[in-house]
C-alpha cells in the first residue's frame, strides 16, 4: 500500500531546498493569530521536512502543569496518542535531559520503560514513533513533536536532523512569543476589567449620594401631603420640585444604563470622518434654533481605525452637547475637525478636535471635569446636567487605547481633542 501523503523518497534536501523550507517555516511562523493555527504549521513543516507524514504536537500547560496535545495529523490523533503527558514521563524526562532530536532506537527505551508503571505511557509505547523534536526555549522544554512513518521503521539523514533542528528552535522561539503577546493581552484584559469596576463602584457610590438629595424631598412630601392636601399652593410646588427630582433620577438611571451597556467596546473598522459627520448631522437642527454656526474641516484620507462605533458616537455627541451649552449665552461657533496624527514613536494616529467660542472653564473646575457627576448645569433649568458624560467619554477613550485632552480659556472657549490609534496606512 502507498501512503499518498508522504512520498517515499529518500528525505534528502540539498543546501538550496534547505534553506528555502527554512526561510518558508520562518515565515509562516510571522504573525499566528491563534496557537492551533501556529500548533498547525510546526507540526506540518516538520512532518513535511521529515516525511513522516503521522504527527502530534504537545505544549506546556503551566496552570495543569503537564503537557497537552494540541494538534495532530494522520493516524496519531488522540484517540491513539494520550491527550496528556505528565512531567515525570521519561520520554519529557529524555527530551529535557538531551535537548536534540531523538529516534526511534533511543526513543524505545524510554517508552517502554514508561508503559510499564503510567497508562500514558502505555499509550505512547504502542505508537511506532521515529522521531520526538523538543522546542525549548532558554533550555526549558515547552513544546515537542512526536513523528511517525507508516511504513515502520526510518533511517533519518542527518543533514535533515540539523534543518530539523533549526526549525524546532524557530518554532519555539516563536511559539514563545506568541504565548508571551497572549499572557499580556489576557492580562490587559484583566486590568481593563478592574478598571472598570473601579469606575463603576465610583459611578455607584456617586449615584448613592445624588439621589439621596432628590429622595428626602419625595419622602418629605408624601409625609406631609396627607395633612396639607388641602393647601394648594404647597401641593403644587412640591408636585413641581417632585417632579424635577424624578426626572433627575430617571436621567440618572439612564446614563448608568448607558454606560453599562457599551462597557466592552465591540471594535469594527471604521471610517471616523463618517462617525463624525453623522453626529453633526444629529445636532445641526439644535444648533440652527440656537443660531450657532457650525464648521467642518474634516481631513481627507483619513486613517480607518478600529472603533466601537456607538461608543465614539456617545462621546462626540456628548462634547458636541457640552459645547452647545456653553455657547447658550452668546451665538457662538462649533468647529469641528479631523486630522491625521504622526506620534513620536512613528504609529499612525487620528485625532477629532471640538472647539467651541462659549464660556469656557475656570482652571479649579477643569482639575474635576472628568469627575463622575461633576457638572455646572444643576442650577439651570435649559442645561441640566448628571455629570457623568465626560467620566463615560473618558472610560470609551481610554478602553480604545486613545487620549483625551482638554483646553480652555475662560471667557473665550473650550478645545476637547480626541486622539484615537488608527490602522497605518
Ligand atoms: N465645552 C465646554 N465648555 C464649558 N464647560 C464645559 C464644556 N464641556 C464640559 N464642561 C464642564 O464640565 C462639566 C461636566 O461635563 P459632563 O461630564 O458632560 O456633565 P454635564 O454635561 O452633565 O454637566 C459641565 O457641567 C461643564 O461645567
Ligand atoms: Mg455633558
Amino acid at each position: 500500500m502507498t501512503d499518498r501523503t508522504a512520498p517515499q523518497s529518500s528525505p534528502c534536501q540539498s543546501g538550496t531546498a534547505s534553506l528555502q523550507r527554512l526561510t518558508q517555516f520562518a515565515r509562516d511562523m510571522g504573525h499566528p493569530t491563534s496557537l492551533p493555527i501556529i500548533a498547525e504549521r510546526i507540526l506540518s513543516g516538520l512532518s513535511e521536512v521529515s516525511q513522516l507524514s503521522h504527527g502530534v504536537l504537545y505544549l506546556f500547560d503551566r496552570e495543569r502543569e503537564c503537557f497537552c496535545q494540541v494538534v495532530s495529523q494522520g493516524q496519531i490523533s488522540s484517540t491513539t496518542a494520550s491527550p496528556i503527558v505528565s512531567l515525570n514521563h521519561p520520554l519529557v524526562q529524555q527530551l529535557t535531559h538531551h535537548q536534540d532530536i531523538l529516534d526511534s532506537s533511543a526513543l524505545t527505551d524510554s517508552l517502554y520503560s514508561a508503559s510499564l508503571d503510567n497508562t500514558a505511557g502505555a499509550q505512547l509505547a504502542t505508537l511506532p514513533i521515529n522521531l520526538a523534536i523538543p522546542l525549548l526555549n532558554r533550555e526549558k522544554l515547552i513544546a515537542f513533536v512526536l513523528l511517525q512513518s507508516r511504513i515502520g521503521s526510518t533511517v533519518i539523514p542527518s543533514h535533515t536532523k540539523e534543518l530539523l533542528a533549526v526549525m524546532a528552535q524557530n518554532a519555539a522561539n516563536a511559539l514563545d512569543s506568541f504565548l508571551l503577546y497572549e499572557d499580556q493581552r489576557q492580562s490587559q484584559a484583566l486590568m481593563r476589567r478592574t478598571d472598570r469596576l473601579r469606575s463603576l463602584e465610583t459611578i455607584a457610590g456617586g449615584f448613592a449620594h445624588e439621589i439621596r438629595n432628590p429622595l428626602t424631598s419625595i419622602k418629605t412630601f408624601i409625609q406631609l401631603a396627607p395633612e396639607r392636601k388641602d393647601d394648594s399652593q404647597f401641593i403644587n410646588e412640591f408636585s413641581r420640585i417632585v417632579l424635577d427630582d424624578v426626572n433627575r433620577i430617571e436621567r440618572l438611571i439612564q446614563e448608568i444604563l448607558d454606560y453599562a451597556r457599551y462597557m466592552e467596546p465591540r471594535l469594527t473598522d471604521e471610517d471616523l470622518n463618517e462617525i463624525v459627520s453623522s453626529c453633526l448631522y444629529f445636532i445641526q437642527v439644535k444648533a440652527d434654533s440656537r443660531g450657532i454656526k457650525i464648521e467642518k474641516d474634516l481631513a481627507p484620507e483619513l486613517p480607518r481605525g478600529m472603533l466601537d462605533r456607538q461608543q465614539i458616537k456617545q462621546v462626540l455627541l456628548n462634547l458636541l452637547l457640552n459645547a452647545m451649552d456653553a455657547m447658550s449665552e452668546k451665538i457662538g461657533t462649533l468647529r469641528v475637525r479631523t486630522t491625521r496624527l504622526l506620534k513620536t514613536d512613528g504609529e499612525v494616529w487620528t485625532q477629532v478636535e471640538i472647539e467651541d467660542t462659549g464660556h469656557g472653564i475656570s482652571s479649579d473646575n477643569l482639575d474635576h471635569i472628568f469627575d463622575p457627576f461633576f457638572t455646572t448645569k444643576h442650577a439651570s433649568a435649559v442645561n441640566e446636567g448628571t455629570g457623568l458624560g465626560l467620566t463615560i467619554a473618558h472610560q470609551i477613550i481610554r478602553e480604545h487605547r486613545g487620549e483625551i485632552q482638554v483646553q480652555s480659556t475662560e471667557g473665550i472657549g473650550t478645545t476637547f481633542r480626541i486622539n484615537l490609534p488608527s490602522h497605518r496606512n
